[in-house]
């Protein structure tokens, strides 16, 4: 990703400190965190320093590998293990979490020297965010001819640079045909509660001078209606083995409209949040956040202070699921690094075992 023109990736190591873009202070403040301890790394993905499924999946192979650096000859398997269960607890939808620790156990199982299983918990973790990046990339260069030119592309949440270690994945197509000299641009839905569509999607497609119009989430069938959408294209946080999807709250409503209007939707993710163990959305774990993320909201006052303001009664009842599940039939297809493909069973179960 370019930010004022230098390169970054949205999270990396540097030795054994993780070394983050803090998210929750976009878009008014760029500020990189710097995390020495697995805890650390992992209290930043529980409160969103850090998110995005692919990020977050990045950010937890780190964590792994700080936890073995730190531990003494003799302790490295307990450590790895503490690690392991305080990565898990900290978000329970994002696929691409539990693929990464997965990932570190497998390469660190076994009878082998403290030095070799720090080594390869490090590398391994180096692995995934490369791995991670790459796959975007490539998702980028698949999806693109299924944009028409000129695209208006309506996207939900944030599925871009900032949702993994780079490129991202429903971004990553636009990005790809916005450097080819295609013209695209792009309907960006706030994202309530935290916003991550007015915050952080807005941003990215602005760094990268992609345009943009940000509209509220109530907004989206209308702008369908008027024919002003050509095609849908979101992430997904996990994907069961039928094709189902759970990403960002509000995404079901958008494959509705879309179907009732006629106009493509596609889901963009890489293989890492297919879970072939799950078999149907209703097995996936939905995360139910705080209240307060839908009582208060956050950003400048018109003299430029951070402020955070109460927008509903005090004693307000609330339900905040983070996610939800949108049945496949509803998916035009699924943007992967290997490939488009229809969202069922037997299309995913080859893909997954090309
Ligand atoms: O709660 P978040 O911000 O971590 O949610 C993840 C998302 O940004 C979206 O659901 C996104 O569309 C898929 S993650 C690449």
């Amino acid at each position: 990703m370019r930010v004022n023109g230098t390169h970054y990736r949205t999270v990396w190591l540097e030795g054994s400190t993780v070394r983050l873009i803090d998210q929750r202070r976009l878009p008014f403040a760029f500020e990189i965190l710097s995390l020495r301890t697995y805890q650390e790394t992992a209290e930043a993905i529980r409160d969103m320093a850090v998110r995005g499924a692919g990020a977050i999946g990045v950010a937890a192979g780190f964590g792994m590998a700080q936890a073995a650096l730190a531990a003494p000859d003799g302790a490295v398997d307990a450590a790895l293990a503490r690690a392991a269960s305080a990565l898990r607890a900290t978000r329970p939808t994002a696929r691409n979490l539990f693929y990464a620790i997965e990932r570190i156990e497998a390469v660190v199982a076994g009878p082998a020297a403290p030095a070799a299983k720090r080594a390869r918990a490090g590398e391994a973790a180096q692995a995934l965010a490369d791995e991670d990046a790459r796959a975007g990339e490539r998702i980028g260069e698949i999806g693109q001819p299924l944009l028409p030119s000129p695209a208006s592309v309506l996207t939900h949440c944030n599925a871009g640079w900032l949702a993994f270690a780079d490129w991202g994945t429903a971004l990553a197509p636009i990005y790809r045909a916005h450097r080819d000299g295609k013209a695209v641009s792009v309907f960006a839905t706030e994202t309530r509660p935290r916003a991550q569509g007015a915050r952080l999607t807005a941003w990215e497609l602005a760094q990268e001078g992609v345009p943009c119009t940000l509209i509220p989430d109530t907004a989206a069938g209308s702008a369908m209606r008027q024919g002003l959408v050509n095609l849908v294209l979101v992430g997904a946080d996990r994907i069961a083995a039928n094709g189902d999807v759970a990403n960002k709250i509000g995404t079901y409503q958008l494959a509705v409209l879309a179907r009732t209007h006629r106009i493509p939707f596609y889901v963009a993710a890489p293989t890492s949040t297919i879970d072939l163990g799950c078999p149907s959305g209703d097995e996936i774990p939905i995360e139910q956040r705080a209240d307060d993320e839908v009582v208060w909201t956050e950003g400048l006052t018109a003299e430029g202070r951070p402020a955070r303001i109460r927008i509903s009664p005090d004693g307000s009842r609330v339900r905040n699921w983070a996610f939800d599940v949108t049945p496949a039939e509803y998916l035009t297809g699924l943007v992967t690094e290997r490939g488009v493909i229809r969202a069922e069973l037997r299309a995913i179960a080859e893909l997954m075992h090309a």
